[in-house]
């Protein structure tokens, strides 16, 4: 089920979402072997940063809520996991965050030169300098950050957005506009928060916290449909995949490619090998390929 992607073939459609499996290449490449096509790193910030403190992920059985915090060491804290990683046989998405479009910048630039095949920010996270606003949900700093990261890095440019956008295709089109090579959609839904009613708190330390898995599929398959329908670049489409039928859906609301994160919890490691194995099935029952699917709910109804 090889693919093409922004001028590099993909052994398959699938993509390990960032901040799932850290950074380190050994488990990268494991991933990789495991039968996904593209892995994506955990956020990458200008600064080292704790995080939030435990509990910070809960399974809530029909997904999950997260407060992590974007923990990271710094971009300039990861001289070995660069230079293991510039050894890689493996196609790779470096994800970086930060606080300012000069921190973006800065960040970017940097990972740049460490030669991720792919460089995607992530504009989705809460800590920038307008207060706790994410860049994400407004359309001028969107423009601002991904033009002026943009100009500075070398290989494709994917921009990951949020579904707390009012309108989440504008913002897409507007980071197609200012540069973007493709666009990454969805990160967590929420803020949520889930209180135990026995000790009357909730249950995560920082309170409130992001949603994914399979609770967050109907959202997902939302914002890729109407990103889909605003843009001409390539959509890699994540947010409660499981299962090769739930692949089947982003990629037919318009996903090229599909991003899998909650779900390592949830089948494995091999989540990735099993998803692909669940579409050839699906598809050789159907005698579709993935060509024929892709976008196809947005075709008249016959
Ligand atoms: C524990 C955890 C940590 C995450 N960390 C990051 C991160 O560092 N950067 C990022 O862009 N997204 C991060 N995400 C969001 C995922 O990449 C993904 O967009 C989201 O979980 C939806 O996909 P899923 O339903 O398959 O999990 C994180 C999600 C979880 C559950």
């Amino acid at each position: 089920m090889t693919i093409q992607f922004l001028g590099k073939t993909l052994k398959n459609p699938m993509v390990l979402a960032s901040g799932i499996l850290g950074n380190s290449k050994d488990i990268l490449e494991r991933v990789h072997e495991q039968g996904c096509g593209l892995v994506t790193m955990k956020s990458i910030g200008p600064e080292p940063r704790d995080g939030h403190k435990n509990p910070t992920v809960i399974d809530l059985g029909h997904g999950m809520i997260n407060a992590v915090g974007l923990p990271s060491p710094g971009h300039l804290n990861m001289e070995n996991e660069w230079k293991d990683l510039e050894k890689r046989d493996f196609p790779l998405i470096a994800s970086v965050y930060g606080g300012s479009v000069s921190e973006y910048q800065r960040v970017a630039k940097f990972v740049s030169t460490k030669k991720p095949d792919f460089i995607e920010i992530n504009i989705s996270c809460p800590n920038s300098e307008k207060h706790g606003m994410i860049f994400g949900v407004n359309p001028q700093s969107s423009h601002e950050v991904v033009s002026a990261v943009k100009k500075v890095i070398n290989v494709p440019l994917i921009v990951k957005l949020t579904p707390q956008a009012l309108d989440i295709g504008q913002i897409a089109k507007i980071c197609e506009d200012a540069g973007a090579d493709a666009i990454c959609a969805i990160n967590t839904v929420g803020p949520g928060m889930v209180i135990d009613i026995e000790s009357k708190r909730p249950v995560l330390a920082f309170k409130k916290g992001g949603l994914s898995g399979p609770m967050i599929k109907p959202v997902a398959v939302r914002c890729i449909f109407d990103i889909y329908k605003a843009v001409n670049i390539p959509i890699i489409g994540l947010g409660g995949v499981t299962t090769g039928e739930d692949a089947i859906e982003l990629i037919m609301a318009g996903a090229s490619l599909v991003g899998i994160g909650s779900a390592v919890r949830y089948r494995g490691i091999d989540v990735f090998g099993k998803v692909v194995k669940e579409m050839e099935t699906w598809l050789k029952a159907h005698s579709l390929s993935i060509e024929e699917i892709k976008g196809a709910a947005h075709k008249e109804a016959l």
